[in-house]
């Protein structure tokens, strides 16, 4: 494994070879940043689903995953790359780990292109599925954080994405989120956001799935009741340059230039 004296040592993850510059990192960044708590809401809703290991084995099947989706994972990691772009320099943050084959296919297409890849989740067990799944040699830098104190430069990346993170915070957890997105990537840089959307009122899933969702993923509703624009600090709103529903508005993608 190839090690640059550049790059700090900042955790079990941060051993993968990169071949872009990656941006510095705070010289001693504190505890908190660097090994934080896993979340309230997180470890309360979602151990089932992300924080214990066995539910990585669980959920990190392809078909599961897709069918959580109702068949629509190809598509919606598709619009998530195709909203990046083809050629990825430069240096690129996914904010938060999800199941499939979204980060793999992203490291591929930034390592072709020689661009750095930092990948963040607050969930030990994610980043270990990560590594495993990205494979030996992978250009990807893998940090334990918190989403909503990323510890990270300001103004640091081309281009972060967030693919369905939205819908799992609370909502002063989800402005924190996108309040760090919008202030580690450069002006001019980009922000991709796909997550659920507001389902018409022909959806017939508006009416099924809303009770589950109120059980299984509590926060989700808001996400029906609310554009994600409300949380998108005041500043950046007239960036808003990509906004397009999927399956009856059940999905949404939204693309902001900062
Ligand atoms: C981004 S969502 C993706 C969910 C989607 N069902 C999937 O897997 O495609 C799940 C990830 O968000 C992470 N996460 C949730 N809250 C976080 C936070 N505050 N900071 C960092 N990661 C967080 C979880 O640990 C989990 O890995």
């Amino acid at each position: 494994m190839q090690h640059s004296s550049a790059l700090p040592q900042i955790g079990p993850y941060d051993d993968a070879p990169v071949l872009a510059a990656l941006p510095d990192l705070p010289a001693n960044p504190p505890a908190d940043v660097t090994d934080p708590a896993i979340p309230a809401y997180l470890e309360q809703h979602y151990w089932w689903a992300y924080v214990r290991p066995w539910a990585v084995r669980v959920f990190e099947r392809p078909w599961l995953v897709n069918l959580i989706l109702w068949g629509w994972y190809a598509p919606l990691r598709d619009a998530a790359l195709a909203a990046l772009g083809p050629l990825l320099p430069g240096k690129t943050i996914q904010i938060a780990c999800c199941y499939g084959s979204l980060t793999p296919m992203l490291a591929e297409r930034i390592g072709r292109c020689g661009g750095s890849f930092d990948v963040i989740d607050v969930a030990p067990a994610q980043l270990d599925n990560l590594a495993s799944k990205l494979g030996h040699g992978h250009r990807a830098r893998l940090m334990r954080r918190d989403s909503t104190n990323l510890g990270l430069p300001d103004a640091s990346y081309d281009r972060a994405l967030l693919f369905f993170l939205m819908h799992e915070q609370p909502r002063e957890a989800r402005a924190r989120t996108l309040a760090e997105a919008f202030r580690v990537v450069k002006p001019g840089g980009k922000i991709v956001i796909v997550d659920f959307g507001k389902p018409a009122w022909w959806h017939p899933l508006r009416y099924i799935w809303l009770p589950v969702l109120r059980v299984l993923e509590p926060f989700a509703p808001d996400l029906w009741r609310h554009e994600i624009e409300e949380w998108i600090p005041a500043a950046h709103k007239n960036g808003i340059r990509v906004k397009r529903s999927f399956f009856g508005g059940f999905y949404q993608k939204i693309v902001v230039q900062v």
